[in-house]
C-alpha cells in the first residue's frame, strides 16, 4: 500500500473566503416551493421553506434564472436582467429572500445568462425592427443567408437544442430577411461580445444585482460566449457522434478565446465593487463542461477571471475505481498546483437525476460514459440500486476538498422521472430534437415536501383561489409515490437520503480540515478506492460484495466509522457492497 500522491495545503482557512469550501444548493425556482398555489415554484415559496435549507446546514443557495422571461427555457431565456418574472414575484419578494436567508446565514447566488437573451428582449426586437446593418443588430449576429436568395443558413454549426444554429427572420416589410445565430433555441439569439453595448449592459446588471444583497452569481454558458470572426464553417464531427452533441466539436464556437477578456472585465469589477463595499465577499462560478481536460478548467478558474468552475466530470463517470479516481485526481491535482479552488458536484437541472444514472445496467460500463450529460443511455434502470449507489457517490463527494454543489431534491434521494407524458414535456430540446430526445424535465418535477397529495405534495401550499381553481396542478405533474420521498417523510428517519445528507454537511464541517489535502492509496482490490483527507480516510466500494476491509488494510480495523453511507454501518472492519464510509483514528 502507497501513498500516490503528496496532501499539499491549501490556502490556509484562516483567509480564506467563505466559498472556498462552501456547500451551495442550486435551487430550480420553478420547482422548489409555491407559495401562491398557481403550480409554479415562486420567490416566496423559497422564503417558506428555508428552515429545510437551515437545517440542511448549505451555505449558500444558488437561484436559478428569475428575471421576466418567456419561460421557453425555464428562465435561461431572459427578457430583462434587471427585474423578476412575474410568476415568481417581484423585486420587494426578492429583497424579503435575501434578507431571510441572510437572517439564516445563508447567502444567495443568481444566474447570469451572456450568452443570449430571450428573442422578447427590447434589444432583439428594436433588432428586428431596425434592419440590417443597424447598431441594434449588431448587438447580436445577424448575417445574410448563404445561396442565390440567402435562404441557406450562413454555416453549418448546429444548435445544442438541435436544429441549425440559425434562424431566418422576415423583415419589417414582409420580406425575407437576415439570419440570426442561436447557440440554444431560436427564443435564445446570441449577444456578439464584441459590441460594446452588450458589456456595458452586463456590468450594470451585476452592480445591479450585487446592490440588492446579491452575493454572487453562477454564469452560464461561458464555453459558447466569443466566436471565431468570419463564422467559418465547422468541421465535421468524429463519425459516431450523437446529434445533439455535434455542436460541442465546433472548434469556431466553443472554448473559442474571445471571451476571456470580458471574465478578465467582471472580475475587475467585482474586486473594484469589493474594495468600496467592505465586507462583501463575491463570488462567480462559471459553467463550462471540461471533462478529461483540467487545463481547459484553469481557462476559467483562475485569479484574472472566475472565482470558481464546476467539475462536472464526477457526474459523467461510470461507477467504477478507475474512472472515479482517473477523473478526481487529475482535476484535484492541476488546480491544487495552480492555487485554484475545486468544485464538485454530482447533480444539476440538466443532467440525470444521479439516484437513475448509478441504477442504470451499464452504469460501470466505459461505453457509458458518454462525456456529455444530454447525452443518455437507455439501459433499464435498477433504482434501488441506484439509490445504494448515490448515497455513497455524495458520501465520496463531500469528502473532497473544496466547495459542494447540490441540486434541490438530490438531499431527497429523487429518481429521474423518465415516464412523464410526451404531452406534459417542456424543455426545449424535446421539441427541437422532435422527441428523439426526451430532454431536461424528469430531472426538474416539483419537490414533494409532504405526503399530501392534495397540495402536490405540499409544493403547492398558497391559495390558488386568485386563479379561479384549487391549488394541485404542478406544472410537471408528480409521480404517485413522491409523498414517499417528501421532506416530511424523511426528516425523522435516520436512514433516510435526507438524514444521510444533513449529516455529511455536519460531518464536512466537524471532521474535515478544509486545508487537508487529498492523497489517494493504492490498495489491491479492484473493487476499492481509498484517499486520505488529513487524518480521515474514506473509502468506496463500488463493487455488489462485501469488502474485508480489515484484512486487506489492517491498520483501519479499529478505526471509528465517521459517517457511512449504509444505514447502521459501524464496523470499519467490513464495507458493505455499494458504499463509501469516513474512517478515523479512535
Ligand atoms: C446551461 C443551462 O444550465 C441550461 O439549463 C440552459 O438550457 C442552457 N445553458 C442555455 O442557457
Ligand atoms: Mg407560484
Amino acid at each position: 500500500m502507497t501513498s500516490t500522491s503528496e496532501q499539499p495545503t491549501q490556502q490556509p482557512t484562516g483567509v480564506a473566503p467563505w466559498w472556498r469550501d462552501a456547500v451551495v444548493y442550486q435551487v430550480y425556482v420553478r420547482s422548489f416551493a409555491d407559495a401562491d398555489g398557481d403550480g409554479i415554484g415562486d420567490l416566496a415559496g423559497i422564503v417558506d421553506r428555508l428552515d429545510h435549507l437551515e437545517t440542511l446546514g448549505v451555505d449558500a443557495v444558488w437561484l436559478t434564472p428569475c428575471y421576466p422571461s418567456p419561460q421557453l427555457d425555464h428562465g435561461y431565456d431572459v427578457a430583462d436582467y434587471f427585474g423578476i418574472e412575474p410568476m415568481y414575484g417581484d423585486l420587494s419578494t426578492f429583497d424579503r429572500l435575501v434578507e431571510a436567508a441572510r437572517a439564516r446565514s445563508i447567502r444567495v447566488l443568481m444566474d447570469v445568462v451572456p450568452n443570449h437573451c430571450s428573442s422578447q428582449h427590447s434589444w432583439f426586437q428594436a433588432a428586428l425592427a431596425a434592419g440590417p446593418g443597424s447598431p441594434e443588430r449588431a448587438r447580436f449576429y445577424f448575417r445574410d443567408g448563404r445561396g442565390p436568395n440567402g435562404d441557406e443558413p450562413p454555416n453549418n454549426w448546429r444548435s445544442v437544442f438541435g436544429g441549425p444554429t440559425w434562424t431566418r427572420i422576415t423583415e419589417a416589410d414582409g420580406s425575407p430577411g437576415q439570419w440570426y445565430l442561436h447557440t440554444f433555441s431560436p427564443w435564445q439569439p446570441d449577444f456578439d461580445w464584441s459590441c460594446p453595448d452588450v458589456v456595458a449592459m452586463f456590468d450594470a446588471m451585476l452592480t445591479f444585482w450585487f446592490d440588492r444583497g446579491v452575493e454572487g452569481f453562477r454564469v452560464d454558458a461561458v464555453a459558447v460566449v466569443g466566436k471565431a470572426p468570419g463564422l467559418p464553417d465547422a468541421p465535421p464531427a468524429p463519425e459516431g457522434t450523437a446529434e445533439n452533441d455535434v455542436w460541442s466539436h465546433n472548434p469556431y464556437s466553443v472554448f473559442w478565446p474571445t471571451a476571456h477578456e470580458h471574465w478578465r472585465g467582471w472580475r475587475t469589477l467585482l474586486e473594484q465593487y469589493e474594495r468600496t463595499h467592505p465586507g462583501r465577499e463575491l463570488v462567480t462560478v462559471s459553467e463550462a463542461y471540461t471533462p478529461d481536460r483540467p487545463d481547459l478548467l484553469l481557462q476559467y478558474v483562475n485569479p484574472q477571471e472566475f472565482h470558481q468552475s464546476f467539475c462536472f466530470d464526477l457526474m459523467l463517470a461510470p461507477w467504477r475505481v478507475d474512472t472515479l479516481r482517473a477523473t478526481i485526481e487529475p482535476v484535484y491535482e492541476a488546480l491544487t498546483a495552480s492555487g485554484a479552488p475545486l468544485t464538485w458536484t454530482i447533480n444539476n437541472h440538466d443532467t440525470q437525476r444521479s439516484v437513475t444514472r448509478y441504477g442504470r445496467a451499464d452504469a460501470a460500463e466505459l461505453s457509458s460514459w458518454t462525456k456529455n450529460n444530454l447525452v443518455y443511455t437507455g439501459a433499464p434502470v435498477d433504482l434501488a440500486l441506484g439509490t445504494v449507489r448515490a448515497r455513497a457517490a455524495i458520501t465520496l463527494t463531500a469528502s473532497l476538498p473544496g466547495s459542494l454543489y447540490l441540486f434541490q431534491g438530490e438531499e431527497l434521494g429523487l429518481p429521474e422521472v423518465l415516464d412523464l407524458p410526451d404531452a406534459v414535456r417542456q424543455d426545449p430540446i424535446f421539441e427541437r430534437t422532435d422527441g428523439r430526445e426526451p430532454g431536461r424535465d424528469g430531472c426538474r418535477v416539483p419537490l414533494p415536501w409532504t405526503a399530501d397529495q392534495a397540495t402536490s405534495f405540499g409544493f403547492s401550499f398558497g391559495s390558488a383561489s386568485h386563479l379561479g381553481r384549487a391549488v394541485g396542478s404542478p406544472w410537471l405533474p408528480q409521480p404517485d409515490d413522491w409523498g414517499t420521498y417528501s421532506v416530511a417523510a424523511q426528516q425523522h428517519d435516520p436512514a433516510s437520503m435526507l438524514s444521510l445528507y444533513h449529516h455529511l454537511l455536519s460531518a464536512r464541517r466537524s471532521r474535515l480540515d478544509p486545508d487537508a489535502g487529498l492523497g489517494f492509496v493504492d490498495v489491491e482490490h479492484p473493487d476499492l478506492l481509498m484517499l486520505r483527507r488529513g487524518d480521515v480516510t474514506v473509502v468506496l466500494n463500488v463493487g455488489d460484495a462485501e469488502i474485508d476491509l480489515a484484512s486487506l488494510v489492517p491498520t483501519l480495523a479499529d478505526a471509528e466509522v465517521v459517517i457511512s453511507s449504509a444505514p447502521g454501518h459501524d464496523d470499519a472492519g467490513r464495507l458493505p457492497a455499494n458504499t463509501c464510509c469516513w474512517l478515523a483514528p479512535r
